[in-house]
């Protein structure tokens, strides 16, 4: 298993505890996205703890590692992806975040044993578990169309990769009496979805499920175990196939529907996530927190 740039030493980053960068204030943070970023840059709330996020090469899974990073906690991002992590700790590198990276299939059970296994060696523990590996992986829309492998494929990686990295983490916490587990839900999950079909959605129904199911388990032992649930979130990926499945006509009638008046962004889960790794969140487990700009409300 490589591991690109392994431990390359980085200077840790960002504005120095306290301050704000970019000369925003507390008051204009949540204007926008950008103002929100400026004021999260004075959070330190992950000093001490040890991290770790799975698919987080790309997408909302860099932005959360980039957060967490940027608030104290020494973090591990996985990938199956060696150029695309490679990719990430440079650029992350560029903005003064400090990340480690390890190569990892999600979708198969052997090599996220193994692979978190190594992590357990080499970082003695670690504190926050972001179950982020997921996605509908392509598969069709429609119900009719989806195959057996469809759903298998699906499954594996939006729940059982969480399985499997909470079985190979949870011993660790429960040993320390700490930790906290962010499951990557989905609007999906809860209410269907406009762009990924039946397979997807029952996947992300699943893992709220598994959340607090779980959160019920752990809670004696000092983890919170909560699922963050977007909206879509316009990454790559999602964008091809928002304009795919969607007409452009579908997609402004859904814009115009969102109470916010905008997509999700990446930095808007991270936010979310870093807030629930945090001992802010010390009295939240078991939920399923929907970030959707209120498209749908429960
Ligand atoms: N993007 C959205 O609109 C959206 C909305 C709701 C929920 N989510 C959920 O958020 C999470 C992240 O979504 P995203 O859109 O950022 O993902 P993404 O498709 O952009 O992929 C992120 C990373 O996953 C990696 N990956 C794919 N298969 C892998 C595997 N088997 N093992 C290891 N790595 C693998 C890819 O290499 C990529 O770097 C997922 O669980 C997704 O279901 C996303």
């Amino acid at each position: 298993m490589s591991e690109p740039n392994q431990d390359q030493a980085r200077s840790p980053a960002g504005a120095a505890p306290g301050t704000l960068a970019g000369g925003a204030s507390p008051a204009t943070a949540g204007v926008s996205p950008g103002a929100a970023q400026d004021y999260w840059r004075g959070c330190r709330r992950l000093v001490g703890r040890k991290a770790l996020l799975s698919a987080a090469a790309r997408g909302l899974g860099i932005a959360c590692a980039q957060r967490l990073a940027a608030e104290g906690a020494e973090v591990w991002i996985t990938d199956r992806d060696p150029a695309a992590l490679a990719l990430a700790l440079s650029d992350a590198s560029a903005q003064g975040v400090e990340l480690r990276a390890l190569e990892m299939d999600s979708g198969d059970p052997s090599d996220v044993a193994r692979c978190l296994a190594g992590v357990l060696e080499r970082s003695g523990g670690i504190d926050i578990l972001v179950n982020n590996a997921g996605g509908s992986l392509h598969t069709p829309y429609s119900f009719a169309d989806q195959s057996d492998e469809d759903w298998r494929r699906v499954f594996d990686l939006n729940l059982m990769g969480a399985v499997w990295a909470s079985r190979a983490l949870l011993p660790v916490m429960v040993e320390r009496g700490y930790g906290r587990v962010v499951n990557l839900g989905s609007k999906a999950g809860r209410f269907g979805s406009l762009i990924a079909g039946p397979n997807y959605a029952a996947a992300k129904g699943a893992i709220a499920a598994l959340t607090r199911q779980m959160a019920m388990e752990y809670g004696p032992h000092g983890i919170t175990v909560n699922c963050v649930c977007p909206g879509v979130v316009m990454t790559e990926r999602t964008r091809g196939l928002w304009a795919e499945r969607r007409t452009e006509v579908e997609r402004a009638r859904v814009l115009q529907a969102i109470p916010m008046r905008r997509h999700c962004e990446v930095e808007d889960i991270a936010a979310t996530v870093a807030f629930l790794a945090s001992d802010d969140a010390s009295f939240i487990t078991g939920v399923s927190l929907d970030v959707n700009g209120g498209q749908a409300m429960a």
